[in-house]
């Protein structure tokens, strides 16, 4: 039901962000203007688990906090990688931070595979924070997401994350730790995810597991004949967060980005960026 491309979203290959001065743009997509070497040398150090950044969540408030940690997380990555991908982190987390006035954003990095635990949704800031933070992902499957004109309303998007929250729950509750992996793996083989000694699951477990698989194939809040699509390799995404305020409210859908890791995949390395301007972490993000 995916594809790689990016309709509806304004791209650029550089400059600010004066595309969200008009309001009905959610998202904007840079990328480079060509495809730096080093890429394909960070891929295999994170896939092969010699680069490994435990999740880790810093509020960068002056300009040298974050490329402070960056400096410490990758000092034993190879110079030719980490010199240029703290560099492009650094520019992520200073573009962001110009958005939103000089103001302190909220670093989030990590690299871990993907899993089913979150499918779609709209990353959130607190109260009366500037609302466009990023999302990078250095190698792998990219962020999927679905264009404004796609969803039915936010009244259904939202009624179709709240149920879906309630079954990942549900099945997290009785699945071991690497069954939302293995759902896709038994679906496919028309085990189906029933409840056994083989997938760790109960009978509630496994049912809570099939809603949830059968949500994230078709999204009950998308017109008829709509698209998931996938966010290009090598590229940033910034986007429109919706203030924790407004969350669950039936504002414009344009007021936001909804989108969604990718299901399945080995480990990426990703980093998010809003934002805030509470000193901890803001509620409700993911
Ligand atoms: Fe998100």
């Amino acid at each position: 039901m995916s594809a790689p491309s990016s309709p509806g979203v304004p791209r650029a290959t550089a400059g600010g962000l004066t595309p969200f001065g008009d309001p009905s743009v959610s998202a904007l997509m840079v990328e480079p203007a060509g495809r730096p070497p080093w890429l394909d040398e960070l891929a295999d150090l994170v896939v092969t688990g010699r680069l490994v950044i435990p999740r880790t969540t810093l509020t960068a408030a002056a300009p040298g906090d974050f490329t402070g940690w960056a400096r410490s997380a990758l000092a034993e990555a190879p110079p030719a990688v980490a010199r240029p991908l703290l560099d492009d982190m650094a520019g992520i987390v200073g573009r962001v931070r110009q958005g939103a006035g000089g103001g302190p954003v909220l670093v989030r990095v990590f690299t871990e595979a993907p899993t089913r635990r979150c499918g779609f949704h709209v990353d959130t800031v607190p109260p009366n924070s500037p609302t466009v933070g990023a999302v990078r992902v250095y190698n792998g499957p990219t962020t999927e997401y679905v264009t404004s004109g796609d969803v039915l309303g936010m009244a259904e998007f939202y009624a179709y994350l709240s149920r879906r929250e309630r079954l990942s729950r549900q099945a997290a509750g009785v699945c071991r730790p690497d069954a939302y992996t293995n759902a896709d793996a038994r679906t496919k083989a028309g085990g189906g995810g029933g409840a056994d000694r083989d997938t760790g699951t109960d009978s509630a477990g496994a049912a809570a597991l099939r809603e949830l698989l059968a949500m994230d194939e078709n999204p009950s809040f998308l017109r008829p004949g709509a698209r998931v699509h996938r966010v290009p390799d090598d590229t940033t995404v910034y986007f429109r967060h919706i203030d924790v305020t407004r969350h669950w409210s039936p504002h414009p859908v344009h007021d936001t980005w909804i989108h969604r890791s990718p299901m399945r995949g080995g480990p990426r390395l990703v980093l998010n960026v809003s934002p805030t301007r509470a000193v901890a972490a803001s509620p409700g993000r993911r």
